[in-house]
């Protein structure tokens, strides 16, 4: 299967095959390669993105492929084309690759069924964010040498988020424990893995905060962001607590002085932006392993 929908569904073998062939490109020094010379890949965000998407065409422009960046915002989508209809569209035209970002869940499936080339899942919903999630693997796996044994504390806005449960399945399968903390109503009761409290995720090897996600919001899930700082945030007190090997991570963007304190964001434990750097040879695995 050359598809990338998740990590729920791929073997630990698969994940750090991907990990190794995203450490073989972070040390090559040439910067473009030949290796999808004459390929098309399509980005196909039909949900807003910085990170992901610049990475992933980084990532292909670097592997020598033709890219092909599709915006939801200034396309037929406006006029009521199907998610569907454009995948198929863009297909037809002869690309080789998909990457993709939706709101929905569940239809990522349905279209990979039915589009016959591969495609990889940029984010969808509060389902999965595979290539998040492989990033932040190879993160830890760079950092402590080995996932195996880590105690990895996510916190925050675990019932939106896509990188908590592809993290949840991806840390998993490596050996990690995983552990939430949040308040009571950002909680997924249906996710296998145990609630802690603040000052207990703080002794973790891993503290990875999560963005309170205020456009997937209904009703107001928090009252303030002063009070929420005040009780989940990593503020700078609560940073001072962490064991000196441990590492703070955070799929970014980052809330400032809401989810994680204005001065940690470029603290000597912060691996925030490392994370970043490590989108690049992590999307070229993923996307080479499409087009192998
Ligand atoms: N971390 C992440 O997925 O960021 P973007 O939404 O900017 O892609």
């Amino acid at each position: 299967d050359r598809h990338l929908l998740g990590l729920k569904d791929i073997s630990d073998s698969e994940i750090v095959s991907i990990l190794d062939r995203a450490a073989y490109w972070e040390q090559q020094p040439e910067k473009v390669h030949r290796t999808l010379a004459g390929n098309f890949v399509a980005n196909m965000f039909f949900e807003n993105s910085t990170r992901t998407r610049f990475s992933f065409e980084v990532a292909e422009k670097r592997l020598g492929a033709e890219v092909l960046n599709f915006t939801a915002a200034v396309s037929s989508v406006q006029k009521g084309e199907s998610i569907y209809d454009t995948v198929r569209t863009l297909e037809s035209m002869g690309i080789d690759a998909g990457v993709i970002r939706l709101k929905p869940i569940g239809v990522l499936p349905e279209l990979a069924a039915k589009i016959r080339v591969p495609l990889i899942n940029a984010g969808d919903g509060n389902n999965e964010h595979p290539t998040q999630a492989l990033l932040d693997l190879y993160t830890m796996r760079k950092h402590f040498g080995s996932v195996r044994g880590l105690t990895v504390s996510i916190i925050g806005d675990i019932l939106h988020s896509r990188v908590a449960r592809s993290n949840l399945w991806g840390l998993t399968k490596l050996g990690a424990k995983v552990q939430f903390c949040a308040p009571p109503n950002m909680r997924a009761p249906e996710l296998d893995a145990p609630y802690v409290s603040i000052d207990e995720a703080l002794k973790a090897d891993v503290v990875m905060m999560l963005r309170v996600q205020l456009e997937r919001h209904t009703t107001g899930l928090i009252s303030s962001a002063e009070e929420y700082r005040a009780q989940y945030g990593l503020t700078e007190e609560r940073a001072a607590k962490l064991a000196p090997h441990a590492i703070i991570m955070h799929p970014a963007p980052v809330n400032r002085n809401v989810e994680i304190d204005d001065a940690l964001v470029e603290h000597e434990k912060s691996r925030i932006f490392t994370q970043m750097a490590n989108g690049v040879p992590i999307r070229m695995a993923v996307v080479e392993r499409a087009l192998r």
